[in-house]
Formats: C-alpha cells, structure tokens, sequence
C-alpha cells in the first residue's frame, strides 16, 4: 500500500471559525450583520488564533432559508455588502494569516436563480433540464416525499404542466446534477471564486446533491461519489484549499472516500453522528430525550478511531443549525456556565481532526428562550404551525423549541455590555440574548480564567503540541456514566485528557502514577486532587514516552 504523510496538510494543522454573517457585525446601522462589519473583527479572531473563517453564504439571496437560496453564486447579497467588500474581506484576513471559506450551496439553488426563471418558461428551454421535474396533474403528487422545512417534497408549475422536485422549501429547487451541463456551470463558479482568492469551500447537504426522487433516495445517491471526485478533479485539485461536506448521513466508511488522503474528494467531513444523541430514537430533534452519554463516548471513539490515517474528519458541537453546546450539555447556570463551556472545549479540541468554532462559542453563549413571535427561522416556524396543527400543545412545542430551534445559535454575536450587545446601532434583526450584559467579549478578552482565553489557549496548544494533530485516540473508561477520558499518543508524547461531564463530583476512573504526567491545562482555579474530579473538571496532561 501506498505510504502517506496524513498529517502535513495546513488545515490539519488549524482551527476554523464559523461566522453568520447576519448576526456578526453590523457595520451601517440596518440591524444585519455584514462584510465590513466582519472585516472591523478581524482582529478579534487573529488573537484568538484561529487560521480560517467559515462563512455562511453571502451570495445574492431572497433570504428565504437566510441565504441557503442564492440566486447568484457570483455576487454579494447587498445586505452584506458588494464584491469590492468580499474582495476586501479576503484580502484583510489573508494579511492575518486566516483564509476565508465560502459556503457552497450545491444541492438546490433559489427560485429566484435566473437559471429557474427560465426553467418555468417551457418545457424545451435550455434550463429547464437544470432542475428535477415530474410530470402529473395538478393535485397528484408524484409521490408522497416531503420537504424538509414542510409540506410535500413537489410543488406544481402549471406553465410547464410538471412539478418540481425541493428537498427544502418551495424557493430552493432541487438541481439536477445528473446534467452535465449543470455540473459545468458549478465547476467554472468554483474556479471563479478559487481566483478570487478563496481558501476553501464548505458544501451544503453535499451527500443529497445525487439524489433520485423516483426511488425515493436524498441522500447517498448512488452517484454521489462519481460527482464529487469530478468536482474535485476540475476544481479543488487546482489549488491548496480546504474543503469540507456536509453529510448528515456519513457513516465512518463512507467518510473514507469524502476526504481520502490521496485527495480525490474533500479534506474532510462535517458529520453529525454525535449531534443526535439527545432525540428519542427513531423520532426528530423536536422529541426530546436526556443525552445517552455513554453512546457519545461510542461514536465519537469511533470516529477517532476509524478514520485514523486514512481520512480525515471535523471537530464540532455547534454550529448555525445546532442549539448552544453549553446550554445544551453543560449547564448555564451562572455557578458553571463559564466551567462547563471550558470543559465541552477540552474535549472536543483534544481529539483527532479540524476544531471548528462556531461565533460566539468561545465565550459560552447560551441558548435563549423566546416567545414563538420572536422567532425568525424558517424551520422553526414551519415546525410551530405543523405540530400546533397536530395537536401538541403550545407548552410542549415551546420546550422543543427553546431546546432546538436553530434561532438559538443565531442571536447577535455579544461584543459588550453596551446597547444592542455592540452588534448594531440600529434594531438587531433577531433579539439580543438578554444575558449579554453578563457574557460578551469586551468582558473576557483580558480576563485571564475566562471561556474565550481558554479557548485561545486551547488553540495555540494545537500549535505547539503535534500530538493533538497526528496522536493515535484511546477511549478510557468507556462505560464510566459521568467521565469523559482518553489519551492521544504519538511517538514521543502522550496527551491524556479527564473530564467530569456532569455536575457531580466523582471519583476518577483513570488511575496513572500520576507523578509521571505534567498538568497542562486545567478550568479550576488550582490543580486539586487527581483522584477526584471536581464537577465539570477537565484536565489535560502530558507525558513524555
Ligand atoms: C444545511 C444548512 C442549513 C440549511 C440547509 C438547506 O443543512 O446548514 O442551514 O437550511 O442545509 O440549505
Ligand atoms: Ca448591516
């Protein structure tokens, strides 16, 4: 077999930072975050020393799916400003050494695109192949698949006498990846925005793009893999990016081929088989369940364990979709809050694969509980009215809600104590979390025991320690109920990491001659006894072999 150097890749080597654009930085009073706004924080990121930012689109967008629907995959919504800012943008945050990954929305585009515009006109026009259509009479769906954001999966265009086919809502048509044509268009766009200067791409819902409706099939079609290293060959492979996917449906095999080191796909997967542990199984996110911790342990070890030299994955716990980690499995209680975010940081970034930090993260923001009229997401929106519509009561929605809903991860970013969290000086487009008086960056950046200077010193840890990069992962004490423990071992070192997940305190379950390991890094105040973890502890130690 072939022999490669997994491991000398830049983008194994870094930590990413996912940025929402809308909820960042206002920078011209309209409430909505922007690209200038974005630019006047990059230095904020350089000293938390991260090397990539992900943004999440900008691209020209009726805002339907908050610009998850884009209608031109070439040009700046101007709600964040215009292409000179983009260029801008790359160009500032090169100057700082981060690269800037745009969010490639592949699987659907708008319905506003020109290329669907066109495409509802008639049946021969050149575009109308660029989408996914059925035949039928109005009334009579082609089959009884669903949308994601509700309702059926087909909506009736009677200009053509066909439906088209959406895996999200009505404005984001599905495209037809199976036209070559189509796969074309999106090739030279890669290759446009490469020239632009972009370090990376991130590819939405990526494992549903070869989708085939008539065997009822989203994601992992059985030409995904075909499409994927096509795209790769005619663009990615032309340059030194990082490129993530994002596949809710990536088993540990599959994510082999998505991010072989031999480079044929993507530097790695965005999964989420950790992310769904706290649903009852088999139902959806809005069924609530406690977290099945010891299973947490299982998947992620997994992971760690299966794709160990030959593929490559992404660390996370939160991102735009996903509720507040901290609020979700440590505890916001203003006793632990600041405790249990370092301690969800110290394992996720001891582990084997890129960190990603979602803003606001790394100064544990929280979850928020709104009424129903202050949410803004489409999903969460759509899923009040259907569950309210099937009898649920409002009580038990809004439990669902404040636990899921994707509008806790998007409040405005908290830069202080000031009017409007210093996000805007207008009228933030989403409610501020009431608590940014409490948590916001102006407070932690010099504060020595705060979430966002652990954070920064977990990053810079990854830079000094190679054994976070290439360590093999060993899982301690897999069954324990409450503690999080393992080691990472290269040649030279071994890193172990303990951490008490929960809010009691308990014996520790890993027994070292514990003169042999030096403390790294620990969230108490002191080092305390290494045979009893305090609640939310965590430890990271080193040992030379
Ligand atoms: C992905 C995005 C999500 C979006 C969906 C449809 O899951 O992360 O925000 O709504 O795809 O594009
Ligand atoms: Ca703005």
């Amino acid at each position: 077999m072939k022999q490669t150097n997994t491991i000398n890749k830049w983008w194994q080597n870094t930590v990413v930072y996912q940025i929402y654009p809308r909820s960042f930085q206002d920078s011209n009073g309209d409430g909505i975050g922007d690209l200038q706004g974005i630019i006047s924080r990059l230095d904020y990121l350089q000293d938390l020393g991260i090397g990539a930012i992900w943004l999440s689109p900008v691209c020209k967008s009726p805002q339907d799916d908050n610009g998850y629907d884009i209608s031109d995959y070439q040009d700046i919504d101007p709600m964040f400003g215009s292409l000179d800012d983009m260029e801008q943008l790359i160009a500032e945050a090169k100057k700082r050494n981060i690269r800037i990954i745009m969010d490639l929305v592949l699987n659907h585009c708008s319905d506003e695109h020109r290329w669907f515009i066109e495409a509802k006109k008639s049946r021969d026009n050149p575009y109308h192949d660029y989408f996914v259509w059925r035949d039928g009479v109005e009334g009579q769906y082609p089959n009884d698949m669903r949308a994601t954001f509700g309702g059926p999966a087909w909506e009736w265009v009677p200009e053509v006498g066909q439906y088209y086919f959406h895996q999200f809502s009505v404005k984001q048509p599905d495209l037809n990846w199976d036209n070559p044509a189509v796969r074309r268009e999106i090739y030279d766009m890669i290759l446009w925005w490469m020239d632009k200067g972009a370090g990376g791409f991130r590819m939405d819902v990526i494992d549903q793009i070869a989708k085939v409706p008539d065997q009822k099939i989203t994601a992992n079609g059985p030409r995904l893999h075909e499409y994927l290293q096509q795209m790769s060959r005619e663009t990615f492979q032309k340059g030194d990016l990082i490129t993530v996917g994002e596949a809710w449906g990536a088993t540990p095999e599959r994510a082999k081929l998505y991010s072989n080191p031999d480079g044929s796909e993507f530097s790695m997967v965005f999964q989420f088989e950790h992310i769904g542990l706290d649903q009852q199984e088999g139902k959806d996110k809005w069924d609530l369940a406690p977290l099945r911790f010891v299973q947490l342990k299982q998947v992620l070890n997994a992971w760690q364990t299966q794709l160990h030299n030959c593929g490559w994955n992404s660390l996370f716990w939160n991102n735009h979709d996903l509720p507040r980690i901290v609020s979700r499995w440590g505890n916001d209680s203003a006793q632990y809050r600041e405790k249990s975010a370092k301690m969800l940081a110290t394992i996720l970034h001891g582990m084997q694969g890129t960190p990603y930090v979602y803003q606001g993260e790394e100064l544990g923001m929280t979850n928020v509980a709104y009424g129903i009229e202050e949410y803004r997401d489409i999903e969460t929106v759509t899923m009040y009215k259907e569950r309210s519509a099937a009898g649920y009561s409002h009580a038990e929605i809004m439990r669902s809600l404040h636990a899921k809903s994707r509008d806790n991860a998007r409040t405005p970013m908290q830069w202080n104590a000031q009017a409007n969290a210093g996000f805007t000086t207008g009228a933030p487009w989403l409610k501020i979390n009431p608590n940014y008086t409490a948590i916001n960056a102006a407070d932690q950046l010099g504060r020595k025991d705060s979430v966002y200077t652990y954070y920064k010193t977990l990053i810079a840890l990854r830079k000094q320690l190679p054994v976070l990069v290439d360590g093999r992962f060993e899982l301690l004490a897999a069954e324990h109920p409450q503690v999080f423990a393992y080691t990472r071992t290269n040649q030279t070192d071994e890193l172990l990491v303990v951490c008490n997940f929960f809010g009691e305190q308990v014996a520790c379950p890993v027994e070292k001659d514990w003169a042999e390991y030096r403390l790294l890094l620990t969230n108490e105040a002191e080092p305390t006894d290494p045979t009893v973890l305090q609640p939310y502890e965590a430890r990271i130690y080193l040992k030379k072999r």
